[in-house]
């Protein structure tokens, strides 16, 4: 059985993973939230949710993120989702149809990669920058097709690390208006900045309801619980709520939401996001040192202001792809950048994760990774 997210030996150490690390997951933080909402004599968890989702999680919610952004967010422009795959694939069977085309960035998010296959989409990968997406790029692109909606990681970028800068949002929601394409921005690691305080999300540049932002819990929580959220206009909230998923099925994980609900309201989440911001931060220093003192000046990468991830860049003549089964024979593994590109590029890249293991196993694996790269 093959499981993408969790597929990891005890023998290697897996910088290619993109999980939190098991010691990580708050079961003390979620046993408390659990147990003040199940002791209120309030059952309504237990029944079909609002399609929506519920307007008091929606409520607490609001003001969580409205503080973690930096600006004023609205309940009634929150979705409930489970988790921000979720929300895509929603996104996906609501806003395209089969044969439609879809821009991506130049690497992209991989898994989205599935979820858009098996929508049946075409897919474009755009060029991206130290910068992020390279938009002029995208405005040539535009010239010759309209895309349904244009998906970007625009803060700590998956894998790349690199945040979108504020004047390239600006221009990027411009042409989303002129043009008349959604954008998709999944903002998973939005607030999880370490080092550098991103521009604001994508929602803030919006003045025509042209962004669809795509929140999760899986990053600053805990992914099991399948909990996220979508940002949006009005009219796009409309419009997944009239689903017949939702319709049949009720809101997304009202349980979860009733227990997730009492973890913000008693500032729970706040504190576990606190911690792991100071936890990534020293890892990703330690990491980042790691690779500067062991891996050769032929390796590049951009240091990412916070997220999940370091993004290789080796010599150009160099396969990630072929490095692997030697990497994991020395007991180290990686994600190659081919599996990050929608065009079959970015042979000579890899993505590193420094979230799942202590710094005394990062330094460990970047040894052991030292040794495989010629
Ligand atoms: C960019 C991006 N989007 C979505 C996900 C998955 O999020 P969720 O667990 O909320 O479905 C991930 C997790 O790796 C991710 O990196």
């Amino acid at each position: 059985m093959q499981i993408t997210q969790l597929d990891l030996s005890d023998d290697i150490i897996d910088l290619g993973v993109g999980q939190p690390d098991p010691s990580l997951l708050p079961l003390a933080v979620l046993r408390q939230a659990a147990t003040h909402r199940l002791t209120q004599p309030d059952a309504s968890l237990l029944q079909y949710g609002m399609e929506q989702g519920n307007e008091y999680f929606r409520l607490s919610l609001a003001q969580f993120i409205s503080d973690g952004y930096g600006m004023p967010v609205d309940p009634d422009r929150l979705f409930i989702t489970a988790g921000a795959t979720s929300g895509l694939d929603l996104v996906c069977a609501r806003f395209t149809s089969p044969g439609d085309t879809v821009f991506v960035e130049e690497p992209t998010y991989f898994l989205a990669l599935r979820l858009f296959a098996d929508r049946g989409l075409n897919v474009v990968g755009l060029p991206t920058d130290e910068n992020g997406l390279v938009v002029e790029t995208l405005e040539e692109k535009l010239a010759e097709i309209r895309p349904a909606f244009f998906y970007t990681v625009p803060t700590f970028h998956n894998p790349s690390g690199v945040t979108l800068t504020a004047s390239r949002r600006e221009h990027l929601v411009r042409l989303s208006e002129q043009h008349g394409f959604y954008i998709v921005a999944d903002e998973v690691y939005h607030l999880l900045a370490y080092t550098t305080e991103p521009p604001p999300p994508m929602v803030s540049y919006d003045t025509s309801g042209m962004v669809i932002s795509l929140g999760s819990f899986s990053k600053i929580l805990a992914p099991g619980l399948r909990l996220g959220w979508i940002q949006a206009a009005p009219d796009p909230i409309r419009r997944m709520t009239r689903s017949g998923l939702l319709l049949s099925g009720g809101g997304m994980n009202p349980f979860t939401s009733a227990i997730v609900q009492s973890a913000v309201e008693l500032g729970l989440q706040r504190k576990h996001l606190n911690r792991l911001i100071g936890i990534y931060r020293q890892r990703a220093s330690d990491l980042e040192a790691a690779l500067n003192e062991t891996l050769s000046a032929s390796t590049t990468f951009i240091p990412p202001g916070g997220g999940f991830f370091y993004w290789l860049r080796l010599p150009q003549d160099l396969d990630t792809a072929a490095l692997r089964d030697t990497a994991k024979r020395n007991g180290v593994n990686f994600q190659p950048g081919l599996n990050f590109s929608a065009g079959g590029e970015l042979h000579n890249f890899m993505r590193l994760c420094f979230v799942y293991y202590d710094s005394d196993r990062l330094r460990e694996g970047v040894r052991r990774l030292a040794a495989v790269i010629p």
